[in-house]
């Protein structure tokens, strides 16, 4: 292990000309990595608190010199001789330091910026490329495959052109395709729309995340040409390609309704329900996210009632990645899916225990971008590495979106090539004379151009519970849930340190540590660690959380667990 020698951020833009975070660590050992923190536009209430400077004088009053300073002043020289695959450590001293709730002392976009360059330096501490060394420190999934992507075409609410009322326009691939088909896919369908939309006479200029905004008469419309366009291309709709859509509703909630283009009166959220169920029936629609404003939880819960058997119906702004929220809408089953924004909460480990949360009640895990992206390709590594079932990284447009299309891509060979590897190791022993020349010179290109490599064979228990929610009988005319590209079984002898994140949020209303104190692990130190008795127990001692204020823990235990 080498230790953690200096951290250092900086002011840049994100792809909507926006500052945000770049923050670079180096090891003892000189090497270093560099990450670059997103940023919402759609963002949810109940998010983690970004700290903008608010100068009017400067980047249009959202400059974030004071987040920078802080991390250049106060998280980072905290952090000086840790050991940064101590994940669990060093965002519980990141969380105490700040000693808000919702982060907004130091700023959750600092934070954050912070914790993700932690799990970077972990990794190249370990020398493994990240989502392995996710893999093996959190054991979330037993094996590594591509999670299926959620691609989106057509934008409208906060992202588009103020045309249409739905935030995302959205198509998701069967998980008959492996990711370079499904890739194929998208580009072929993004391009045909274009196409189409030209036909028509109507705009096809793009919106924030680079799908079009089209100047359409209302919602419906979209979706109808959405499957105009499939039906243009060698694709079966409903059977390779499915829709989904993020309506982001707090964008048009008002008064207590819900106000869409589709009708003149507003929506009550039964009619809103009602809706909902139409473009299931009509179009397919399988995939609703933030169906409802995210306090309106008697909706949400009907919803979920009526066609979360059937339907994803996933929690954007509902849950803002909280395990809190999470939490409480599994117990009151306000919708079955999370999507997970890891500067919505703040640290990488309170991610991490959204996530297995989720995975633990079954739930669908969509690892998500943010609209103020950057190329930094983060949520790549995590989405593959915690066994995600799906991702949603926007259009095949842009080059803050394709970074993280590309990454997929070269996860998705080295995979193929571990794969071949295993496979090779498995051949009996032969003569050399005849042993096949192409598997002994197999190189990562070759393995991908290598089609014999039937990897959904390797048992996985994720995939057993998935196959179960498949079997639902109106789930079957929707795209089968399974993953499309495991690859690797785990490898039997990790060598990163087994950790299980639990982060001990700062209760309301106490008193922030001093962050002028000159040890703070001196003071962490000394709690014991029986005070954090609510709380799961880490897979490994060694790794304990620190608890500065048991009395501000939750319990985080899978209500599942509890049963
Ligand atoms: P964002 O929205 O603009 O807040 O990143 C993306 C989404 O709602 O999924
Ligand atoms: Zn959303």
């Amino acid at each position: 292990m080498s230790p953690i020698q200096q951290i250092y951020a900086r002011e840049v833009l994100d792809a909507r000309g926006i500052p945000t975070i770049e923050c670079s660590l180096w090891l003892d050992d000189g090497r270093s990595v560099m990450t670059t923190v997103p940023s919402g536009t759609s963002t949810g209430k109940y998010e983690a608190k970004e700290l903008r400077d608010n100068d009017p004088n400067r980047m249009v009053g959202r400059g974030v010199l004071k987040a920078v300073n802080n991390v250049n002043f106060i998280l980072g020289p905290q952090l000086i001789g840790k050991d940064p695959t101590n994940q669990t450590d060093n965002d519980q001293l990141l969380v105490n330091l700040d000693g808000s709730r919702d982060k907004s002392k130091l700023g959750a976009n600092a934070i954050i910026a912070v914790s993700q360059t932690i799990l970077k330096a972990g990794a190249l501490s370990s020398n493994l490329p990240l989502y392995k060394y996710i893999q093996q420190k959190y054991q979330l999934t037993n094996t590594l495959s591509i999670p299926n992507c959620v691609f989106n075409l057509i934008e409208g609410g906060k992202h588009g052109a103020e045309n249409l009322d739905i935030q995302e326009f959205e198509i998701i691939p069967a998980s008959h395709l492996n990711y370079p088909d499904a890739l194929n896919m998208a580009v072929t369908i993004y391009t045909k729309l274009r196409e189409v939309l030209i036909m028509k006479g109507a705009i096809h200029s793009t919106g924030l995340n680079g799908g079009y905004t089209p100047n359409l008469f209302n919602n419906t419309d979209a979706f109808e040409i959405i499957i105009e366009t499939i039906k243009a291309t060698p694709y079966t709709f409903a059977q390779d390609v499915f829709l989904g859509a993020d309506m982001s509703a707090s964008s048009f909630y008002e008064n207590g309704k819900y106000i869409l283009k589709d009708k003149s009166q507003p929506y009550s959220a039964n009619e809103l329900a009602k809706y909902y169920k139409s473009l299931k029936e009509l179009y397919h629609v399988f995939y609703i996210e933030d169906a409802f404003q995210e306090d309106d939880v008697k909706a949400w819960k009907e919803l979920t009632l009526d066609i979360g058997s059937t339907s994803m119906i996933v929690g954007d702004s509902l849950l803002v990645t909280s395990l809190e929220k999470t939490t409480k809408a599994i117990q009151d089953k306000l919708c079955n899916s999370v999507l997970v924004k890891p500067n919505q909460t703040g640290t990488v480990s309170e991610t991490i225990q959204v996530i297995k949360l989720a995975k633990e009640s079954g739930w669908q895990v969509i690892v998500s971008h943010r609209s103020g992206g950057t190329i930094d390709d983060f949520v790549v590594d995590l989405a593959v590495g915690t066994g995600a079932q799906y991702v949603k990284f926007g259009p095949p447009n842009r080059g803050e979106r394709i970074a993280k299309y590309n990454r997929l891509s070269t996860i998705y060979s080295e995979l193929q090539y571990d794969a071949q590897q295993v496979a090779t190791a498995q051949q009996p022993e032969m003569p050399a004379q005849i042993q096949p020349t192409d598997l002994q010179t197999a190189t990562p290109i070759q393995a991908e151009l290598t089609q014999s490599i039937h990897i959904n064979d390797v048992p996985n228990p994720l995939q057993q519970q998935i196959s179960e929610i498949t079997t639902d009988p109106m789930i079957n005319s929707s795209p089968d849930l399974s993953q499309p590209t495991t690859v690797t079984t785990p490898d039997p002898n990790p060598i990163v340190n087994l950790e299980q994140s639990t982060i001990t949020p700062v209760n309301v209303g106490q008193t922030a540590p001093n962050t002028n104190q000159p040890s703070v692990s001196t003071q962490m130190a000394s709690v014991p660690q029986q005070q954090t008795t609510n709380q799961t127990q880490p897979i490994e001692n060694s790794n304990q959380p620190v608890v500065l204020n048991p009395e501000g823990s939750v319990n985080i235990t899978s209500p599942l667990e509890n049963n």
